[in-house]
């Protein structure tokens, strides 16, 4: 994709139009979902402005507009079909706009998008990310595209066009070998797909070569790296875990702080806990989705574990590093799901003490096993119960922030909060967002501003809310 840049890339003037201010025209992104899609789409907009695209200022004035989106629940799918059709509207008025749908639902629905939106120039599945320029070739080719055909990934040789300038997401592993009974990521992603230790860690000091901070290694199943990889070690464990990853990466200079999302508690191991414990610049937050706090329940999700593992992952971790972050996602109102089982679930969250939890109330999704069961729960029960739910996790993170309330926290700062110019935004390692003020008065009276993103500041904590703070420098 390197020799592809603006320089060489032919423009194709449709007639009657004058030739754009950039090489290509300029282009809009529109991410939906999970950071896998947030780390693809920013390489995607790497892809078109090496091919000689500029971002736009507007959607509405974009020549290329690219979805990529997310099809996890079905509000998640319906939105972008409402996005869809307002752009598919503008493009009846200019036939030279390109309308690419990539993501999820372009996994998910194929060609049948094409049906349902003529006006689309290239449907293409998450895995075809990183081939983005060749597809649009062929749609300059005046060919209508669908791009959805299982496909290992090529190694990332872009360079992404990142939306911080301190903290990257790095993608280890693609895909997912689970078979949750709700999830349609396995049939939308693929097989697992883990990158070599080589090609993470060239990719992560390039990033601190670039000034960034802090990485996260992504992976819908994290836990699984390395599975797909060849070598066992002379112990007889496979040569390749997350844990030696983490061991990999950490001697990067530059990089201060290792995050890794998401964990699978049927995965998750003592070696990796230990491992975090041990290596400074792993933080301590973990994302570890729980699903259910009912036994019953989670194995009609297939999950792999008890609540009991669940709570042993979270002693251990609460043994070796005490003021660690957890948080999870959680499914209210799974098919056939009794009161007291969802009960289990808000106990569960109490007894723990979540930082914060993502909920969501069950969304039967086309080709899971679960959509197919009878036992459907109603719709008023699944907003009931996700409701007290949502309450009761803002009361737990909302105790758990207020242990921070006059301690001095070390925050990266990220930049400055977009809805306060006043102030400067950052997190803490354990990832709470943290707000201070952004100029200090300096000794002869004059304020300016004296933060860098990519800075690491003490900050003493004033305020504490359920998912953020604030304070003043130390
Ligand atoms: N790989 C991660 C999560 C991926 S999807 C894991 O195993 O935990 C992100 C979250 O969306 C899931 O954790 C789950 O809580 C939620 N989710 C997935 N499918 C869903 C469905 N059909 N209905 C409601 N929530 C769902
Ligand atoms: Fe979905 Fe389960 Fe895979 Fe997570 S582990 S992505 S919930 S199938
Ligand atoms: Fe959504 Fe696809 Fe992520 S379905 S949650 S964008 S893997």
């Amino acid at each position: 994709m390197g020799d592809t840049g603006a320089m060489t890339a032919t423009t194709i003037t449709p007639p009657g139009q004058t030739a754009a201010r950039s090489a290509r025209g300029s282009y809009w992104i529109t991410t939906f979902g999970c950071q896998m899609n947030k780390a693809d789409s920013e390489r995607m907009a790497g892809i078109l402005e090496s091919m000689g695209y500029q971002q736009a200022r507007a959607e509405q004035e974009a020549d290329l507009v690219l979805y990529n989106t997310c099809t996890i629940r079905d509000n998640a799918e319906q939105k972008v079909y409402s996005y869809l059709g307002r752009q598919a509207q503008r493009k009846r008025s200019n036939p030279h706009l390109t309308l690419v749908v990539a993501g999820c639902v372009a996994q998910q629905e194929g060609e049948s998008l094409l049906r349902r939106v003529p006006e689309l120039d290239l449907v293409m599945g998450p895995q075809h990310a990183n081939r983005l320029d060749t597809l649009l070739a062929q749609v300059e080719q005046g060919q209508q595209v669908v791009a959805t055909d299982g496909h290992h990934i090529l190694e990332d040789i872009t360079t992404a066009r990142r939306d911080s300038q301190v903290c990257a997401w790095v993608n280890v592993i693609y895909g997912c070998n689970e078979r949750c009974t709700y999830c349609v990521v396995p049939s939308v992603r693929g097989r697992e797909q883990s990158r070599l230790p080589e090609a993470i860690r060239l990719e992560i000091e390039g990033l601190a070569e670039q000034g960034y901070r802090e990485i996260t290694l992504l992976g819908q199943n994290i836990d699984a790296y390395g599975r797909d990889l060849p070598g066992i070690t002379p112990e007889g464990r496979r040569a390749h875990t997350l844990t030696d990853l983490l061991h990999h990466v950490h001697g990067v200079r530059g990089i201060e702080r290792i995050r890794f999302a998401t964990s699978h508690p049927r995965y998750f191991t003592e070696r990796l806990i230990d491992a975090c414990a041990g290596l400074d610049k792993v933080c301590e937050h973990f994302h570890i989705p729980f699903q259910s706090g009912d036994d019953e329940v989670l194995k009609a999700m297939a999950r792999g574990y008890t609540i009991d593992r669940y709570r042993r992952i979270i002693d251990r971790i609460r043994q070796r590093m005490p003021d660690a972050a957890i948080s999870a996602d959680v499914i209210v109102a799974f098919p056939g799901e009794t009161d007291t089982q969802y009960r289990r679930t808000l106990d569960l969250i109490e007894e723990i003490g979540f930082d914060q939890v993502n909920t969501a109330a069950y969304s039967p999704r086309p080709g899971t096993p679960a959509a197919d069961w009878s036992n459907q729960l109603d719709e008023a029960v699944k907003v009931a119960r996700l409701q007290e739910l949502n309450a009761l996790v803002e009361r737990t993170a909302k105790e758990r922030s207020a242990r921070y309330l006059g301690r001095v926290e070390q925050i990266l700062v990220e930049g400055i909060n977009s809805k306060d110019p006043n102030q400067v935004m950052g997190r803490t390692r354990t990832n709470r967002l943290t707000f201070f003020a952004a100029a200090r008065p300096s000794t002869d009276g004059v304020t300016g501003a004296t933060w860098q993103p990519g800075d690491l500041v003490d900050v003493r904590i004033d305020q504490v809310r359920a998912f953020s703070l604030s304070g003043t420098l130390a």
